[in-house]
């Protein structure tokens, strides 16, 4: 089940008329996007007390089975150069076989989610991290591998950003460039791998134009 699917077309169905003059999900010439609040699953980001978080958070033990993966980035303002404090992001993924399980019953979202989720909050020069592993496509092979990131900017709706895919892997080809929605940049990583074998993966983050 992909949220950011779910909520495109459901802005699909409620905001097309919103939408005229331009694709669904597209920015307008005010740079906001009539659909920015669509989303299944956000109020995820705010189950941990931001003054509780810190820039880095392990999504996975050693324990879990899969390739260790290291997410980091720097998230920025919409002007794509001054990096933004304060930021939550919530991610969840599939494990390595492609399952959202081992969940909590602390909410809805941590039965969803499953077991590999985490949160983190922005310091001072917008950057962030994730320790995780690497997931894997759901076992009915219709998506890339991917990771589901969501942000909460201080005293606004959290929103979805485009997942996390990883470059020259299956099912991200042209046609998945051609929908991107490119939600806070492009979620599509090439992977490297550091001297220790972990791979890494960089997701630089533009936050969304808002439009109150
Ligand atoms: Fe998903």
């Amino acid at each position: 089940m992909s949220p950011a699917r779910t909520a495109r077309v459901l802005a699909l169905l409620l905001g097309a008329a919103a939408c005229q003059g331009s694709a669904a999900g597209e920015a307008t010439g005010s740079g906001v996007r009539p659909d920015l609040y669509a989303c299944e699953g956000c109020e995820a980001v705010h189950e941990r007390d931001p003054a509780s978080l810190t820039w880095h958070a392990r999504v996975a033990g050693p324990e879990e089975p899969g390739e260790r993966l290291v997410v980091t980035g720097t998230v920025f303002a919409p002007d794509g150069v001054t990096p933004q404090a304060g930021v939550v992001i919530y991610l969840h993924q599939t494990n390595a076989e492609g399952l959202y399980a081992g969940g909590s019953d602390e909410s809805e979202w941590s039965r969803r989610n499953g077991r590999l989720r985490a949160w983190v909050r922005t310091g001072a020069d917008g950057r962030y991290r994730f320790d995780t592993i690497k997931p894997a496509p759901y076992p009915d092979r219709t998506m890339p591998a991917h990771i589901h990131l969501m942000v909460g900017e201080p005293g606004r709706r959290p929103y979805y950003i485009d997942d996390i895919v990883f470059a020259g892997e299956f099912l991200v080809d042209e046609a998945y460039r051609a929908r991107q929605e490119l939600r806070g940049g492009s979620g599509i990583v090439t992977l490297a791998r550091s001297a220790d074998g972990t791979l890494l993966a960089r997701r630089d983050i533009v936050l969304e134009r808002h439009g109150e």
